[in-house]
């Protein structure tokens, strides 16, 4: 078994059988094997380029990590523990294949480059998935913002109700988040696309290597400066985490508005049948389990931000096994991040609005009553005049169980003597929203715009 190991030249005993389980990645790690293949073929044709291989040995190489491919590909592969990564279980198959040929490919690399470019381009990859995931959720929104730019709704602060604003404006908050979310992983990605190859364990190598040659065959933008610094620094995998924990965050807040609008308290939302479940024992139960779970997802790629940055912190240089604990966190991220943005849009899209009930709460709670200061301030009352004026008729409105726009005339006179009977176009929803009308705000005319701008602003790929 020892023998099987491309290190064990020095050992004399075999590894104990609980520290080769323990030291094992491969059972996480083969999930690199597109990417790592395809370094391992870059590094190949480099080498045949400068010299270190014959075109012919390139060549058998090549067709060996293409045909590896396809067998793991169609599930064929038989992943070795004993073989302790993806890596050496990759070479070991391709010296298994082609022969003593095989063993020339590790010529001018470490398998401390090899991994911290395998995860870089996994996560190139990765971020690529996920901003076009994120793509698909915002023509979500921007969809139902259109269809409900003047849909009446309550805007809240303090989860009281505080002015009406659309409902379509409410959606375009979302999409905004999302901008700037795909726009983080972008920037997370511009700065990892940095080719560490070529650095070795951590000294680089004595083989005349052409850096640039390799990076360009792997779309890297340039070959990392520092060859210390490329095989040991995992902020690349820390960035990402934490744009998705920000996205994830995002989603989350999202998620808890879907869960309280489709309460019976709420009740402005029905979520699809396809959306939700059933309680195993309450019939009448319909229950918001989608937005809980990615609610309650947001927690585990927190805590994944958390484990890259303790696991980092405090490596001296160069490299360390420490990293090896880098992949899983990357890995779950990934997977929670696409998995739930991709929810998210059919929920969306599927969800029913109730706008009845959306109008009703839009008008309650005494919405239009900064209108009402604002409309005294046209008037020529200065505002903390205003405020104070209109606290009061709130008092009266709230005393005599009425709405703000149920006050007599006469009523609102005794209280401000520049009140005339245009009042009551401010008091009303739709005016107070469609006064709104400046860039950035809620009148529906300012949504409708928002949305056609919104639709040129998502990101679609490079
Ligand atoms: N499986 C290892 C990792 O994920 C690969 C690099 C191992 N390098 C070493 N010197 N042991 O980090």
């Amino acid at each position: 078994m020892a023998k099987e190991k491309p290190w064990s030249g020095r050992f004399i005993e075999a590894t104990n059988a609980d520290v080769e389980a323990f030291t094992a990645s491969i059972h996480f790690d083969r999930r690199l094997y597109r990417h790592d293949i395809m370094a391992s073929i870059a590094h190949a044709q480099m080498l045949a380029h400068v010299g270190v291989l014959t075109h012919k040995e390139r060549d058998s190489i090549v067709k060996g990590l293409q045909e590896i491919e396809s067998e793991i590909d169609a599930g064929g592969f038989a992943w070795s523990v004993a073989l302790e990564d993806v890596h050496i279980n990759i070479e070991a198959r391709l010296i298994d294949r082609i022969g003593e040929v095989g063993k020339k490919l590790h010529t001018g690399r470490s398998r401390n480059d090899q991994v911290a470019t395998d995860l870089r381009l996994y996560l190139r990859d990765g971020i690529d998935a996920a901003c076009a995931a994120i793509a698909q959720l915002q023509t979500a929104i921007l969809d139902v913002a259109e269809r409900e730019a003047q849909t009446p709704a309550p805007g809240f602060t303090h989860l009281q109700v505080a002015q009406p604003i659309t409902f379509g404006h409410h959606l375009l908050a979302w999409f905004e988040m999302l901008v700037r979310d795909a726009e983080r992983l972008r920037d997370a990605r511009r700065r990892m696309n940095v080719m560490p190859l070529g650095a070795a364990a951590l000294a680089g190598t004595s083989f005349p290597i052409d850096r640039a040659y390799t990076a360009k065959l792997l779309g890297f933008d340039a070959p990392a400066e520092n060859s210390l610094d490329a095989v040991s620094d995992r902020d690349f995998a820390i960035e990402f985490v934490s744009a998705a924990a920000m996205l994830m965050t995002h989603l989350s807040r999202l998620s808890e508005e879907l869960v309280l609008w489709s309460t019976p308290a709420f009740d402005f939302i029905e979520l699809s049948d396809a959306y939700c479940t059933g309680s195993s024992i309450m019939p009448q139960k319909k229950n918001p389990d989608v937005p809980e779970l990615v609610r309650g997802k947001t927690g585990r790629v927190n805590g994944h931000l958390m484990a890259l940055l303790t696991l980092m912190k405090a490596q001296p240089l160069a490299y360390n096994k420490d990293n090896q604990e880098d992949k899983e966190p990357v890995f779950d991220t990934l997977d929670t991040v696409l998995g739930s943005l991709r929810v998210f849009a059919g929920m969306l899209l599927s969800m029913k609005i109730k706008r009845d009930n959306l109008a009703r709460a839009a008008a309650s709670g005494y919405s239009t009553a900064t209108d009402l200061a604002d409309y005294l301030v046209r008037k020529g009352v200065a505002f903390r005049d205003a405020h104070e004026i209109v606290g009061k008729a709130v008092r009266l409105a709230i005393d005599s169980q009425r709405e703000l726009s149920a006050l007599a005339l006469d009523e609102l006179k005794k209280l401000s003597a520049v009140v005339e009977p245009d009042v009551f176009e401010v008091l009303t929803v739709e005016g107070s929203l469609k006064a709104r009308n400046h860039l950035g705000g809620t009148a529906p005319e300012q949504v409708r715009a928002a949305v056609k701008r919104a639709r040129t602003r998502i990101y679609r790929g490079q």
